[in-house]
C-alpha cells in the first residue's frame, strides 16, 4: 500500500486486480472509494436489528456507478487505438460515456430514448459535448442498433456486454469488504441491464477465492437480491419483455444483455430477484432522503424498496448485515423529486424579518 492518500482511482487502486499493465495510460475522474454509510435512523423506524449500509455511488464523478466500468472500458479503448465510442442508455451509462471520452480526448456517440432520460443526465451529457442521437424507441432497441452499427464502424461499444465494464464495475464488492473487513449477508441492488449485479458477483467471488497471485481476502459470499420495477422485470417473469415501463427511467429494459450472467449470480449465492411498484420505489427514495439526507435516483431506491419487504416478510432476518447499492445521484432527476414533493411546496414570501419569523413560527 503506498503511503499516499490521495485517491487517483479504482485502476491505480486495484491494479493488481485488473487488466492494465505498467504502460496502460490510464483514463480516470478519480472514481471510486464512494462512502459507505451505515443507515441510522431506517433500522429504529421499522422496528429492526439489522445492520444497513449504503454504498452511494451517486457520489461518482459522473454520479453513478457507470464511471467504475467507464474508467475501464475507455481505458483499454484508447490503448486498442480506438478513436471513439458508443453505447445505447437510459441515460447515465451516456453521461458517463462522454465525460471519459473528453478526458481521454476522442469522440463519444449514445443512443438514447427520446423523452425517456432524466433531466440531469441529458444535461450532462450535452456538456460533456457527446454526439446525441435520440431514437423513437426503448433502450432494448437502441442496444440492438448499436451492435449492428458496431460491426460496420469504428467504434467501441462500452455498454456492459464489453468486459472491461464488468472488470471496473467489480471493483465496488473489494471496496465494501476493505471498508468493512467482511462480506456483509446480503447484498441488494437494481437490476437493469444486469451488468452491475453481474459485476458484484464477480468482486466478491474473485475476494473469496485464492489464486496463484493473490490469497483469498475473506471465507464468506453474500447472498445477491436483485430487485426491478414492476413494469420492466424481465427476471421476475422469466423472459424479456417487450414494452418494459417504469418511473424508474434508469431500469426501464426489458432485454437485459448480462442475463446468464444474472441468473449465475443469483443461482451461486442463493439469492432471488423480486419487483416492486413505482409507488414502493419512490416511498423508498423519499424515506431516504428524509430520514437520511441520502438524496439517489428513483431506480437506485429499488434496492432498499425490496429489501424493506424482504425484511418486512422475515425473508432477510434480525441480525443480518446488508449493504443496498445506491447506484445514481438523486440530482439527476429533478422533475421526479419535484414532483413527488408537490405537497410540500416551498412558501413564498415578503424579504421582511416579521414575514420570515411569521414562516418559521406556522410550521414549527
Ligand atoms: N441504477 C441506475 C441509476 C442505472 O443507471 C442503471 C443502469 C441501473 C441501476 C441498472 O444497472 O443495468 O447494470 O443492471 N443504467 C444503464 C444506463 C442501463 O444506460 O445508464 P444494470
Amino acid at each position: 500500500m503506498s503511503t499516499h492518500t490521495h485517491h487517483q482511482g479504482l485502476i491505480a487502486r486495484y491494479k493488481d486486480r485488473l487488466p492494465v499493465s505498467d504502460t496502460t495510460r490510464i483514463i480516470s475522474l478519480n472514481e471510486g472509494n464512494t462512502p459507505l454509510i451505515e443507515l441510522q435512523n431506517i433500522p429504529r423506524l421499522i422496528g429492526k436489528d439489522v445492520k444497513i449500509y449504503v454504498k452511494f455511488e451517486g457520489l461518482n464523478p459522473t454520479g453513478s456507478f457507470k464511471d467504475r466500468g467507464m474508467t475501464m472500458a475507455v481505458t483499454k479503448a484508447v490503448e486498442q487505438g480506438s478513436q471513439a465510442i458508443i453505447c445505447a442508455s437510459t441515460g447515465n451509462t451516456s453521461a458517463s460515456a462522454a465525460a471519459y471520452a473528453a478526458r481521454a480526448g476522442i469522440k463519444a456517440f449514445v443512443l438514447i430514448p427520446d423523452g425517456k432520460i432524466a433531466l440531469g443526465k441529458l444535461a450532462q451529457t450535452l456538456m460533456y459535448n457527446a454526439t446525441i442521437i435520440q431514437i423513437n424507441g426503448n433502450f432494448d432497441q437502441g442496444m440492438e442498433l448499436v451492435k449492428e452499427v458496431a460491426l460496420h464502424a469504428p467504434v467501441t461499444i462500452v455498454n456492459s456486454i464489453n468486459p472491461y465494464r464488468i472488470d471496473g464495475q467489480k471493483t465496488a464488492a473489494f471496496e465494501i469488504i476493505d471498508d468493512l473487513g467482511f462480506a456483509p449477508d446480503y447484498h441488494c441492488l437494481p437490476v437493469g441491464n444486469a451488468g452491475n449485479i453481474t459485476a458484484y458477483w464477480k468482486g466478491y467471488k474473485e475476494y473469496s477465492t485464492s489464486t496463484d497471485t493473490h490469497a483469498a481476502i475473506v471465507t464468506k459470499r453474500p447472498i445477491m437480491c436483485g430487485y426491478q420495477a414492476a413494469g420492466a422485470a424481465p427476471f421476475v417473469a422469466g423472459h424479456p419483455i417487450d414494452n418494459p415501463e417504469t418511473i424508474a427511467t434508469a431500469i426501464r429494459i426489458g432485454n437485459p444483455q448480462s442475463w446468464d450472467f444474472a441468473w449465475a449470480a443469483q443461482k451461486e449465492s442463493g439469492g432471488w430477484f423480486d419487483k416492486f411498484t413505482d409507488e414502493q420505489i419512490l416511498a423508498a427514495q423519499k424515506m431516504l432522503s428524509k430520514h437520511e439526507g441520502i438524496f439517489c435516483e428513483p431506480a437506485s431506491a429499488a434496492s432498499l424498496a425490496g429489501l424493506l419487504h424482504d425484511l418486512s416478510t422475515g425473508k432477510i432476518p434480525e441480525g443480518s448485515s446488508i449493504v443496498c447499492t445506491l447506484t445514481g445521484n438523486g440530482i439527476k432527476d429533478p422533475d421526479v423529486a419535484i414532483m413527488q414533493c408537490a405537497d410540500a411546496k416551498p412558501v413564498t414570501i415578503d424579504a421582511s424579518l416579521d414575514a420570515v419569523k411569521r414562516a418559521i413560527l406556522d410550521s414549527l
